[in-house]
């Protein structure tokens, strides 16, 4: 019989799983709590845009083009890693995030790398800063799993995008969803529908963190009636060797773990 349960955790080290641990809402503290560790761990680059843990980097998807001089916005940027590395290539940089602790460490780093990026404390949903119709690309690696109104996300971003420029972003991929990759045991046991749209709620670090499950039709869906035609859609497979990133499990050789979407901008 499938074992199903209502929650799951996702890939962390040393996760703890736990259930209800972390209400709605509280994603900006739990980020506030986690960043130090989170930054120390990933240890992301600065040089490259990158999609998620152990897949190709930008060098290998080259979903952006040409950034020079153009005008590029990363929603959850964190550190800022990716937005460094576009201020690098010659984009005039923006970066959002809700979590203070993220931004100062991306303040910190940007010092460091010598790069000017412009950093705003708010939500990713709240765009009301930027104008319309003035940004070429809109980027984001891993925040919109924490969103659970992304259709509003897709508005937002409509309204600040030029005509026919992307929005390219990544998030878990939503059959990862369904396992529990920590399971020593079993960590490909199906334990929840893929069509559970409950949130999840798991620990890592014994910090409690909430996720929303977006299936790809209701991405396709969302985009589309937003006024987006999507141009790609990516289900990379793991890097096939090198150093393995904090976050690795050997489920991601048989579970998408990262999906990557580009969407153009259409007509208004
Ligand atoms: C997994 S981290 C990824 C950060 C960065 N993109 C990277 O690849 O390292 C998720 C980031 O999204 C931010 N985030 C999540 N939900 C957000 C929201 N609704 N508004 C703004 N930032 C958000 C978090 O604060 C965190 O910095």
């Amino acid at each position: 019989m499938l074992k199903v349960t209502a929650r799951i955790r996702r890939t962390g080290p040393n996760t703890a799983y736990s259930r209800g641990v972390s209400p709605s809402g509280a994603n900006a503290a739990a980020w506030d709590r986690h960043a130090a560790a989170y930054q120390q761990g990933a240890a992301l680059p600065t040089d490259v845009a990158h999609y998620g843990p152990d897949i190709p980097t930008e060098a290998d998807l080259r979903l952006l083009g040409d950034l020079h001089g153009k005008r590029v916005l990363e929603l959850g940027c964190g550190g800022a890693q990716c937005s460094i590395a576009f201020a690098k290539q010659g984009a005039v940089a923006m970066g959002v995030d809700f979590s203070s602790e993220q931004l100062a460490f991306a303040r910190r780093l940007c010092e460091r790398e010598g790069v000017r990026v412009e950093l705003h404390h708010s939500d990713l949903a709240d765009l009301a800063f930027v104008r319309a119709e003035s940004i070429d690309l809109v980027f984001s690696a891993y925040a919109f799993g924490y969103v659970e109104d992304l259709n509003r996300v897709f508005r937002q971003v409509h309204r600040v995008l030029k005509r026919g420029a992307p929005l390219v972003f990544s998030l878990p991929h939503p059959a990862y969803d369904m396992i529990d990759d920590d399971d020593p045991k079993s960590p490909l046991l199906v334990r929840r529908s893929y069509f559970d749209r409950t949130p999840i709620d798991y620990e890592w670090n014994g910090i409690g963190f909430t996720d929303y499950h977006h299936t790809i039709s209701e991405l396709y869906m969302g985009l589309t009636r937003a006024g987006y035609r999507i141009d790609v859609l990516l289900e990379p497979e793991p890097t096939p060797s090198g150093p393995r990133s904090i976050f690795w499990r050997e489920a991601f050789r048989y579970v998408p773990r990262t999906l990557v979407v580009r969407a153009r901008k259409e007509g208004i």
